[in-house]
């Protein structure tokens, strides 16, 4: 890795200033392939209010030099909206034992360095140091492997989740809603947790 490259952590209300650099880090990285989400700045610096309004939330922030070239967040998973809490509720899943990582976001030019290593340990530290997390989870896009908008040279992420020892629930699926790039409307879309066992 790159000696400028440095990664710190930050905690809380102490997340704060980062909000601005996510919200234009989740708008530039979700507009690929397989989100394909088309985010506006005022609508995501509101949706990410909830990390500097929970003591017990996450970033993990990669700098090179001063500038953010990555952040990966997290959060209890009870601080999460409704939708996300659904599929536990419906399957009498206690989710005061979760603890959710939220977005894992790295510019192009910085990934298959480590960066993406770090950004699941520091955050599995930051869980365990509570001591009442039994579990991370996270929640990833389902796309049908044969759609057409799918890039020739696309990495599927899942080895790289299930060597962090993530497993995939196919049975607690969050339906979520957002407006595709080139879409007048929203349209609703699959994302299937996983969960990985930290105590
Ligand atoms: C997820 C993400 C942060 C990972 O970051 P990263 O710094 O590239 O990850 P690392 O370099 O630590 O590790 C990448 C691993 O995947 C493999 N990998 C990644 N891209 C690859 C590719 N194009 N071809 C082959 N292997 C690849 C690496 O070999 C490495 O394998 P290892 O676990 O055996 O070491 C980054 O890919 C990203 O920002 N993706 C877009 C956003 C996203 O999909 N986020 C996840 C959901 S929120």
């Amino acid at each position: 890795m790159n000696s400028n490259i440095k990664i710190e952590t930050f905690i809380g209300e102490n997340v704060e200033p980062y909000i601005p650099e996510i919200a234009k880090l989740r708008i530039e990285v979700f507009r690929d392939w397989p989100y394909l989400y088309d985010g506006d700045l005022e609508n995501e610096k509101k949706y990410l209010k909830k990390f500097s309004n929970c003591s017990e939330s996450v970033f993990v922030v990669a700098f090179d030099g001063k500038k953010v070239i990555g952040i990966a967040s997290g959060l209890p998973l009870w601080a999460e909206s409704d939708i996300f809490l659904k599929p536990f509720l419906d399957n009498g899943i206690d989710v005061n034992d979760y603890f959710y990582c939220s977005e894992s976001l790295l510019k192009k030019n910085y990934r298959r360095q480590g960066i993406g290593h770090m950004f699941f340990d520091k955050r599995e530290a930051h869980a365990k140091s509570y001591g009442k997390y039994s579990h991370l989870c996270f929640c990833a896009v389902q796309r049908d492997k044969n759609d057409p908008r799918k890039p020739e040279d696309h990495y599927q992420l899942d080895s790289f989740w299930a060597k962090r020892g993530f497993e995939k629930q196919p049975n607690l699926v969050v339906n979520s809603s957002w407006k595709e790039i080139g879409a007048s409307e929203k349209s609703v879309q699959s994302l299937a947790y996983w969960i990985k066992k930290i105590l």
